[in-house]
Parts: C-alpha cells; structure tokens; sequence
C-alpha cells in the first residue's frame, strides 16, 4: 500500500472472503471477473487466492494511473500474472486496464474483449459531499479524493453501474453482483440493483460490526 492509494479496509477482506465461499468456480468450471474502481486491486487478488488455480481470470480497471501500476505490482508479488500461452500449469490470471467508468463510452475495449463476466464487484468511492468535508485529515491527507468522494449524493457510481448492467452485455445472464456501500446506502443500492430487472435476488451483507455493507445481486 502507498499514498494516495485507498488503503483496503477489513470490511472489504470480510466481504469478499464471504464472496469466496458463496461463488466456488472450480477448474472444470472456471469463471471470469471484473472488479471496477480496483485501487490496490485487493478484491480480484483475494479472490485469486483464495479461489483453486485455473479457476478465474480477473479484469480489473481504475481511473487512476498509480492505483493500477500498485495492483500490477500486488499482483507479481502474490505472483498472480496475466495469462501466458507457454504455461502448462493452471494458474488464476489478473489483467487491468485504465478506464473511466463514469465516462460514456465504457466499457473500454480492454473490458469488452474479456465479456461477459461471470462476477462483478466493486467498493467504488461512496462518501458524499458533506461528509467527504467533515473526514478526519488522517483519511483526506492521505487517500486520493477521487478514491472517496462519490458525487453530492455519494450515489453517482451505484447509478452507473445499474445503468451499465441494463444497457450492457458485460453480465452474464447467470452471473452476480456484489457492491460494496457506505453506513445508509444499501436499501437504494438494492433498489437501483432490482430496477435493472435483471436479478431474480438480491441481499444485503453485513460486516463484522453489524453494519449493512455489500448488496449481492444474483441473475
Ligand atoms: C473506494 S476506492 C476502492 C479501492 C479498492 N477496490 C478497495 O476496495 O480498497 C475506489 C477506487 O475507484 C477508483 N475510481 C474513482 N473514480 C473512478 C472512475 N470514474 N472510473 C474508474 N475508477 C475510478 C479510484 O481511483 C479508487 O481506486
């Protein structure tokens, strides 16, 4: 982890191993994920772990430029790799691609060509204005704004992911959706999740303190 990279929250670890247990590709059944706004690109790396060899190939974006060279770099080091034709061994890859996910025209090519995926996640920047004002400076001096800051409502990016999932063919018709929200957002997260029409269910996660914290959409 460095500045001014969002450092990974235990909520996130708690979350995503969750996800682990629930979502079980196998090599015989492998899957393909994508995890939008990456940062240190702890949630595919964790998942890549965690998940058996040959299992998943994650694509992960960021708008940021330094976020993505530090999950390339957490990637060599957890020695999880792009794909590559000589291996024999099978192996869980991990590729990434700059990309505003705001913008009109993503998803950009690079998520495109590895659509449609079987999982998508994300813990995209959530805290609103007002309370983006009112952080401690041990978090605003240190963490990019961009990696917080959500819009005036804290909404922005949950309404872009509802509106890329209802317009676009990056979820399969089978796949899932897990988000990660701030401390009151999960009832309209859920709500702009079921409005796709896409999803047959939807729940919320709570963390380790008792806190709604991830809304799980299944096809
Ligand atoms: C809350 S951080 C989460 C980082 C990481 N997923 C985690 O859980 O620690 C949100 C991330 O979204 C990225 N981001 C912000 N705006 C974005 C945009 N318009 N398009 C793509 N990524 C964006 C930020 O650079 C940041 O890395």
């Amino acid at each position: 982890m460095r500045p001014p990279i969002l450092i990974p929250r235990p909520e996130t670890e708690h979350w995503v191993t969750k996800l682990a247990e629930t979502v079980r590709p196998s090599t015989q059944k492998p899957i393909s994920l994508l995890d939008l706004g990456t940062g240190s690109g702890c949630i595919p790396l964790l998942l890549c772990h965690l998940w058996p060899a040959g299992s998943v190939k994650a694509h992960a974006v960021d708008i940021s430029p330094h976020a993505l060279s530090l999950a390339q770099e957490n990637a060599q080091r957890t020695g999880i790799l792009p794909h590559s034709d000589h291996e024999k061994k099978p192996r869980n890859t991990f590729t990434t691609s700059m990309a505003n996910l705001l913008a009109e025209d993503f998803p950009d090519t690079a998520s495109r060509s590895n659509s449609p995926f079987d999982v998508i996640t994300s813990n995209p920047p959530y805290i609103p204005w007002k309370e983006y004002l009112e952080l401690p400076r041990s978090v605003s001096d240190f963490e990019d704004p961009k990696a917080l800051f959500g819009g005036p409502s804290g909404l922005e990016f949950y309404h872009a992911i509802s509106r890329l999932i209802s317009r676009s063919d990056l979820l399969k018709p089978d796949g899932i959706v897990a988000l990660e929200v701030g401390h009151d957002q999960a009832d309209t997260v859920e709500a702009l999740m079921r409005d796709t029409g896409r999803f047959r269910r939807t729940e919320v996660w709570l963390d380790p303190w008792g806190k709604q914290r991830t809304v799980i959409a299944q096809a």
